[in-house]
């Protein structure tokens, strides 16, 4: 299948006929707004706090840190980049373990009380980065993103899962070598891994992070709670059990770590899971019958999502007095498209199965529709990236006509941080930096590197692992 590049759409009717050929309902502005009026400069005020602006950094790892879980010389050029794009808000920097056996590769970075004051340290350099280049950080809200992997840990070897599930999974086991006979964590288990993350979040009080993310989303751990649906006992079955996770989360946090707000990254929908079928494209898993298996998901109709239980999910994030809620959707392990729409696959993915900008459009739906009903949450909207040229227009509608309150980067951000604040400050756009999505973030990792913008950031071009994932890529096409 041909998928238009996007940096051939040169005028906004050349963007819009492309999408109607598509049959894609991707609304954008024809012309941005710069200035104060800019949608992107407006301030909004969330757990009373005041955020300067409506870019958001989404959480980028990777998998540079150190093997106890501290940042190294990576890391930290990442989170000043980070202090330097101009984005008011910093959505968890990047997935940090609670504790060893949560770590998705043996470079994630983990908090511990060795790490503690390496957490605090990372923190100060984004937010010394921030007010040098912008003068003030009394508008800048910075959270900490707590993680435990599950069903996609490798603590101890990048090559190998050492996977914590809470149920078997029909499709997941078979396709990640999971044993019928593997364990599941147990109730108790579970109790230990809840006061873990209490204790993650107190430290990043303590570091001076404003909010923790308690990660719900992409197949890891809290992700797969949402779907324990099969799963006995306090955690799995009933709506209720399956939020106990969180719920305990959030009343330990309440108890022993004050002062600290709350965030929530939701997959706040999930398909089947894919796979590479004909000519390399991605096709979805077999599956016959009903799919209750995902969150967000239409289980008669699982290539469908229905967001009546991610409405449930919300009302509960309402009852628990939480209002920052990133959104994203499924997992870049099984249904990558899903949730980072390229035109590239990475070196485990498969050819897109459809335009990305089908994928974007579908996640900056869903955004909208779950703003319209709860206009009292603060949504954070990600996908993004894919839109290229055309992000600041489509963002810009969306922050206009209320449907995202901010428009998250993620991918782009790698390459081209100061993207905000050339937008913010009405600069032409550095085509040359913007991310075409060749997906070398994701093999570098894939194949045991550290990840960045192989192909476009000057500083990985001249990375020594820039010479081992071009004979990786070769050796792949032969
Ligand atoms: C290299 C890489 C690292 C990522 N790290 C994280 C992470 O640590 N935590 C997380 O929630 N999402 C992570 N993501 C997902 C992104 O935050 C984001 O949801 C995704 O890239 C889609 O947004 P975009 O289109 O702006 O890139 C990562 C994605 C990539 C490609």
């Amino acid at each position: 299948m041909a998928f238009r590049r996007i940096a051939t759409l040169k005028s906004a009717d050349d963007f819009a006929a492309y999408l109607a050929s598509l049959g894609v309902d991707l609304p954008f502005d024809r012309e941005l707004v710069t200035g104060a009026d800019s949608p992107f400069a407006r301030t909004y005020t969330a757990d009373g706090f005041v955020i300067g602006n409506r870019f958001c950094i989404l959480p980028m790892e990777g998998w540079d840190g150190t093997t106890d879980g501290r940042p190294t010389d990576l890391t930290i050029r990442r989170w000043k980049h980070f202090g330097e794009s101009g984005a008011k808000l910093i959505w968890g920097g990047e997935a940090v373990a609670v504790r060893h056996d949560g770590r998705a590769n043996p470079n994630q970075l983990m908090s511990s009380d060795a790490t503690a004051g390496d957490l605090a340290k990372l923190l100060e350099t984004l937010v010394i980065a921030h007010r040098e280049k912008f003068g003030k950080t009394d508008d800048l809200l910075v959270g900490l993103q707590l993680t435990h992997s599950g069903r996609f840990a490798r603590p101890n070897d990048k090559k190998r899962l050492e996977s914590k599930i809470l149920y078997h999974h029909p499709i997941l086991d078979p396709k990640f070598g999971i044993e019928p006979d593997a364990s599941c964590l147990s109730d108790a288990e579970i109790d230990d891994l809840i006061e873990d993350f209490v204790r993650a979040a107190k430290r990043a009080r303590d570091a001076g992070y404003a909010f923790v993310d308690i990660k719900h989303c992409h197949g890891y751990l809290g992700h797969e709670f949402l779907s324990a649906g099969s799963r006995e006992g306090r955690y799995g079955g009933s709506f209720e059990n399956r939020t106990r996770f969180l719920r305990d989360i959030v009343a330990g946090i309440r108890r022993d770590v004050l002062g600290l707000a709350i965030g929530v990254r939701l997959s706040t929908f999930d398909l089947l899971p894919f796979k590479m079928g004909v000519d390399k494209v991605g096709e979805p898993e077999r599956f016959e019958g009903n799919y209750p298996f995902a969150f967000g998901c239409d289980s008669r109709h699982p290539l469908e999502f229905d967001l009546s239980e991610t409405y449930r999910f919300l009302d509960l994030l309402l009852e628990l007095g939480i209002s920052l809620v990133c959104t994203t959707a499924g997992s870049p392990y099984y249904n990558p498209h899903i949730q980072r729409p390229a035109l590239f696959p990475p070196s485990d993915g498969y050819l897109p199965p459809e335009d990305p900008l089908v994928g974007v459009a579908r996640q900056i739906h869903v955004t909208g529709e779950l703003k319209k009903r709860y206009p009292q949450l603060c949504f954070v909207g990600s996908g993004y990236t894919y839109l290229q040229e055309w992000l600041p227009n489509a963002g810009q509608y969306q922050l206009k006509n209320g449907l995202a309150d901010f428009i998250g980067i993620g991918r782009l951000v790698l390459v081209y941080p100061e993207f905000p604040a050339d937008v913010l400050a009405g600069r032409q756009l550095q085509t040359k930096r913007l991310c075409r999505t060749f997906s070398d973030c994701t093999t570098g990792p894939r194949n045991g590197l550290v990840s960045g913008c192989f192909p476009l950031d000057p500083f990985y071009k001249d990375h020594p692992d820039a010479i081992i994932l071009k004979a990786v890529k070769e050796n792949l096409r032969t």
